[in-house]
């Protein structure tokens, strides 16, 4: 017996509807069935982070949230929020500090990043570490990436970075 189900959401401001299978997760939707890659699969049980995506605006681990519960739902990948130019701060100041070495972290780092901003503009660099704590970096050891958050802050708030 088919256990699919129809399902009609919004993905980066475009409607979108489709057939998925009941068990289907967010992030498989995402990129198996519509192409987008940009978020990543780690450890698909909600624990690094890679899997990051914006949920009616708010940020949630693709891996957990099953594609048939999202009727209606706004969702919001790194794809979109790059191609809006809301996070270009935060994606040069990545590059600059050189916070995205393999990349593989990075679209969730961004987003989460974009996240603490948003609800706190000036977040202490303790305040950056604890709100990027649940998405994991094998490369950087964290301390770039702090700083590209604490310059965009700094920026944002027309202080001249360090
Ligand atoms: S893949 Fe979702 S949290 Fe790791
Ligand atoms: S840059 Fe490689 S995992 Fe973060």
């Amino acid at each position: 017996m088919s256990t699919d189900v129809n399902v009609t959401l919004t993905v980066n401001g475009e409607r979108v509807s489709r057939r998925v299978e009941a068990r289907r997760h967010l992030i498989d939707f995402l990129r198996l069935d519509l192409g987008l890659m940009g978020s990543h699969t780690g450890c698909e049980h909600g624990i690094c982070g890679a899997c990051t995506v914006r949920l009616d605006g708010a940020i949630v681990r693709g891996c957990l949230v099953l594609a048939a519960s999202l009727e209606g739902a706004q969702v919001e990948t790194i794809e979109g929020v790059s191609d809006t130019g809301e996070i270009r701060d935060l994606q040069d100041a990545f590059v600059a500090r050189n916070a995205s070495q393999c990349g593989y972290c990075t679209p969730g780092m961004l987003l989460t990043a974009a996240d603490l901003l948003k609800s706190n503009p000036r977040p202490t660099r303790e305040l950056i570490r604890e709100h990027l704590a649940g998405n994991y970096c094998r490369c950087t050891g964290y301390h770039a990436i702090v700083d590209a958050v604490e310059t965009v802050a700094q920026k944002r708030n027309g202080k001249a970075p360090p």
